[in-house]
């Protein structure tokens, strides 16, 4: 059977740390793209990752260069080329110059993968999906960014502190952009089936909810960059579902024609994800503070859209 062929654009901390999950999970053969002056680092991470191999027991391929011939015929393409932000700035301060970063390599990568499946991570992320659409003529199924994973993940991660409990048997719901007014959905969270609400008090949720939202502005602070495991681990999620055609139901942001009443943009939506990128979009039942939320958030994300269009 043919091994699955990942590309991955942007071979920086988050790109690199893709590669990592991905060979771990011998996910496929893996090829690093990133700028001609970073090559020598490219080809020096993917030589010193296939020398885990041994150690790991995994069979990749890796390699890396600059030229994209190399992710010709590629199954799936994860684009994290772009700057990430620093202390003081917001995912919002990056647009202009991730704009034409993200439009080239979409152009490039359309040109040799045609028929990929293409997973951006790069920020502000609903805008850099939605300019991967602008500039390729990929149907939207395959088209997806990723950014709920990685909320949800923190949500997940905030709640097993305060219950002192596993992560594994906690459930949660996000939708919205990935900026701080993204919208975590308390009613549709729980712990091996125990609704969150009968777990913790709303005074101590209320403060999990709002960590959550900054999370990403929490860990600029520490580093003085962005994260880069945790988000490469939720981007390597979505890699494993498509791959395998798992058909998991992963938060990510997908195309919204009807969907929620985006009327036509890419905004965190839990998906159906399988072997032709986004399967389904599942729709959920929100009551009116919800709806009023998630409004706002979507309206941000058209915002966005509209600043990016002016770059493109
Ligand atoms: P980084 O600076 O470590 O890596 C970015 C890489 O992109 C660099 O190696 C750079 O040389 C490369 N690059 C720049 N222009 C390029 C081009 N035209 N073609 C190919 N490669 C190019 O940054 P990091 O931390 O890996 O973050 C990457 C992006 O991902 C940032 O925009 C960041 O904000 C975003 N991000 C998104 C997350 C999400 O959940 N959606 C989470 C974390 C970061
Ligand atoms: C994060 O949320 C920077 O989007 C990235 O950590």
């Amino acid at each position: 059977m043919k091994r699955a062929k990942i590309a991955i654009v942007g071979a920086g901390n988050v790109g690199a740390n893709c590669a990592v999950w991905a060979a771990e999970r011998e996910l496929g053969d893996i090829v690093l793209i990133d700028i001609p002056e970073m090559a020598d680092r490219t080809k020096g991470r993917a030589l010193d990752l296939a020398q885990c191999g041994p150690v790991d027991r995994f069979d990749c391929k890796i390699t890396a260069g600059s030229d994209y011939a190399a992710a010709e015929g590629s199954d799936v393409v994860v684009i994290t080329a772009g700057i990430p932000r620093g202390p003081g700035m917001s995912r919002d301060d990056l647009i202009q110059t991730n704009v034409k970063i993200v439009k080239s390599v979409s152009e490039q990568i359309a040109k040799v993968a045609p028929d990929s499946i293409l997973i951006v991570v790069s920020n502000p992320l609903d805008a850099m999906v939605y300019t991967t659409w602008k500039t390729t003529d990929f149907p939207t199924n395959r088209i997806v960014g990723q950014a709920g994973c990685l909320d949800i993940a923190r949500f997940r991660t905030f709640i097993a502190m305060e219950l002192d409990c596993s992560v594994e048997d906690i459930t949660a719901l996000l939708l919205g952009g990935h900026g701080d007014d993204m919208v975590p959905l308390v009613r549709y969270t729980s712990v091996a089936g125990i609704p969150i609400t009968q777990l913790i008090p709303k005074d101590r949720l209320d403060p999990i909810i709002k960590r959550t939202r900054m999370g990403g502005g929490e860990i600029v602070k520490l580093m003085g960059t962005s994260a880069y495991y945790a988000p490469s681990a939720g981007t390597i999620r979505m890699v494993e579902a498509i791959v395998k055609d798992k058909r998991r139901i992963l938060p990510c942001a997908a195309f919204c024609e009807k969907e929620y009443g985006v009327g036509g943009y890419f905004v965190g939506v839990p998906c159906m994800l399988g072997r032709n990128g986004v399967e389904k979009v599942i729709q959920v039942e929100l009551d009116a503070e919800e709806r009023k939320a998630l409004d706002e958030s979507i309206a941000h994300v058209k915002e966005l859209a509209g600043i990016a269009d002016k770059f493109l």
